[in-house]
C-alpha cells in the first residue's frame, strides 16, 4: 500500500477499531459555499423510482438476452432497469454501438463508471469526464456512479485501491467529486468499495463514507456484497454499518457473488451466485433504508441468463417484502 503515500497523508494512528467509535471529525467548514448548484438532472433519491430490479449489462449477455427479448420472459421477470459501464461502450463503433443501442432504446439505463479515479494520486483526467459526459447524456443515464476507490498512479492500475480513511483524503476527495459534478451537471453515487487493506485508518469506513457524502453533496450507490465482504475481512457489524449510512442519499444499491475462502476471508469476484448472508444483508437494508433499485452485478463465471433472472426474483421478493423462494413474479413499482 505504499502508493497510498502519494494521497498526502498524516502519520500512522491506530487502526480502526469498526464502529464503536464516535465520529471525531467536525464537519462545520464546508469545502465550498452552500450555495444552489446547476445539478440534478437525475432524479432525487426522494421521488418515485419506476423500477427496482436491474441487471449490468455485459458483452458476454448480450446475445442470450437480446433473444429472450424477442422470445419473453416466460415467467421469469423481466430486468426493469439494465447499468452499464461506460469505458466498455464508449468510443465503440459496428455491432458493439448496434447492441448497446437496443438495449438502451428499451431499458432505464444507469450507468457505473471503472476508470474514473476519484481519490487517485495524480489529477484528474477531465477529457475523459467530457467524454464520459457525452456518453451519458447520449444515453439518457439516469444514475451514474463510481467507486470511491483510486484505479491511477501515473497509469491504470486495472484495480480498485482503497482511499485511506484520513481527514486530508476526505478534503482532497471532495475536491474532486465537486470538480467532476460541476463538469458533469449532475449529481453522482459512489460506491463503498471491498478492500483487503486499510491504509493508515484515521476513521472508520462509515466515517471516511459518511463525510465525503456529506460534503461533496453527492450520493451512495450501497454495494450490499461489498458490506459483508468487508465486515468479514475487517471484523465489523455488517447491519450496523449499513444503518450508520445517510438513508436519504443511497441512490440504488449492487448485489453480488463472491469467493468464501475460510471463515474470516472472503475475495470479491462476482462471479458466484449471491450468497444467503449478501440475500439476509439485502432484506436488511431494506428495513433500515427502504427499497432502492438493486442491481444484480456478475462479472465471470456466468451461467445461463435464467439463473440470473431467478435472483433478479429473489432481489424483487425481499424489495417488497413477499415471499421468497418462488420466482416468477416482477416487483411493484416502489416509491423511496
Ligand atoms: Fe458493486
Amino acid at each position: 500500500m505504499a502508493r497510498a503515500s502519494a494521497v498526502a497523508l498524516p502519520d500512522v494512528s491506530s487502526p480502526g477499531d469498526g464502529l464503536t467509535r464516535p465520529l471525531r471529525y467536525s464537519y462545520n467548514l464546508p469545502l465550498v459555499p452552500r450555495a444552489p448548484r446547476e445539478l440534478p438532472v437525475t432524479p432525487a433519491s426522494n421521488t418515485t423510482v419506476p423500477h427496482s430490479i436491474g441487471l449490468g449489462l455485459r458483452r458476454s449477455l448480450v446475445e442470450e438476452w437480446r433473444d429472450l427479448e424477442q422470445q419473453g420472459y416466460g415467467n421469469q421477470p423481466r430486468p426493469e432497469f439494465i447499468e452499464v459501464t461506460p469505458e466498455n461502450w464508449m468510443g465503440l463503433g459496428g455491432k458493439f454501438r448496434r447492441n448497446l443501442a437496443y438495449f438502451t432504446e428499451r431499458y432505464p439505463v444507469y450507468a457505473h463508471g471503472l476508470s474514473l479515479s476519484i481519490g487517485g494520486p495524480t489529477e484528474l483526467d477531465m477529457a475523459f469526464v467530457d467524454r464520459l459526459k457525452t456518453f451519458l447524456d447520449d444515453c439518457g443515464v439516469i444514475e451514474f456512479s463510481e467507486h470511491l476507490s483510486y484505479c491511477t498512479d501515473h497509469g491504470h492500475l486495472y484495480d480498485l485501491m482503497p482511499i485511506p480513511f484520513t481527514e486530508a483524503a476526505v478534503q482532497r476527495v471532495c475536491e474532486r467529486i465537486l470538480r467532476v459534478q460541476d463538469r458533469l451537471k449532475r449529481q453522482i453515487a459512489l460506491e463503498n468499495v471491498s478492500f483487503y487493506a486499510m491504509p493508515a485508518p484515521e476513521m472508520t469506513e462509515a466515517e471516511f463514507i459518511c463525510a465525503v457524502l456529506e460534503r461533496a453533496d453527492c450520493k451512495l450507490l450501497l454495494d450490499i456484497n461489498n458490506v459483508w465482504v468487508n465486515s468479514v475481512n475487517h471484523g465489523y457489524d455488517p447491519k450496523a454499518f449499513i444503518e450508520a449510512m445517510p438513508g436519504a442519499r443511497v441512490a440504488y444499491q449492487h448485489i453480488a457473488g463472491h469467493l468464501q475462502i475460510s471463515d474470516r476471508q472472503i475475495i470479491d469476484t462476482h462471479g458466484t451466485d449471491v450468497s444467503d448472508p449478501v440475500w439476509d444483508l439485502l432484506a436488511h437494508a431494506q428495513a433500515t433504508l427502504g427499497p432502492r433499485p438493486t442491481v444484480l452485478e456478475r462479472d465471470g463465471n456466468f451461467p445461463p441468463l435464467s439463473s440470473l433472472l431467478g435472483e433478479l426474483a429473489e432481489m424483487g421478493h425481499i424489495l417488497n417484502g413477499t415471499a421468497r423462494g418462488t420466482p416468477g413474479d416482477a416487483p411493484a413499482e416502489i416509491t423511496v
